[in-house]
């Protein structure tokens, strides 16, 4: 069966709503009968994408994020965005243990997490515009 189907949220950047996005964005493919395993690794991906929004776009400032699902033919395509404050060096950035906040207990492992998770990350990012998170994740191979 082909199910198409998408959703947005737009919410504050705020750390108490990282739980709130990364819930949303599983109910949303529950109807999908997703594994156990398929929903926790989306669940931490967007954990992660989302806190780095928080944390490294917005540097705890007032800001909006915005979640856009789509579910086309059993796949999940995730973007997450922020209008913070971008990334220099993207290829840099995806590199396992790279952080700029070394003093305050990171450890640069976000993106590899997200990569590690999910079929497909990629991150467009412009300095003093924002970044974006594109994810993706096959979530039925029978279909
Ligand atoms: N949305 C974003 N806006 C600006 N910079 C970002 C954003 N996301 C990531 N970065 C930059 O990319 C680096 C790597 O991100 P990554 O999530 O891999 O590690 P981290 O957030 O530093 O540590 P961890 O995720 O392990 O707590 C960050 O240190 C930050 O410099
Ligand atoms: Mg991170």
């Amino acid at each position: 069966m082909d199910i198409k189907n998408k959703m947005k949220l737009i919410f504050s950047a705020k750390s108490e709503n990282e739980s709130f996005a990364r819930s949303v964005v599983a109910c949303f493919i529950l109807n999908l009968n997703p594994t156990l395993s398929q929903l926790s690794d989306i669940k931490t991906a967007v954990s992660e994408a989302v806190t780095n929004a928080i944390v490294h776009g917005y540097k705890g400032e007032d800001g909006q994020i915005t979640i856009d699902a789509e579910i086309i033919d059993n796949t999940l395509h995730i973007n997450n965005f922020d209008n913070g404050v971008g990334i220099e060096n993207v290829e840099m950035a995806l590199q396992p243990f790279f952080t700029t906040k070394e003093d305050e207990e990171r450890s640069g492992m976000g993106f590899t997490i997200m990569k590690s998770f999910m079929d497909e990350v990629v991150v467009e990012s412009k300095t003093g515009c924002g970044t974006k998170v594109y994810m993706t994740k096959l979530l039925k191979a029978d279909a």
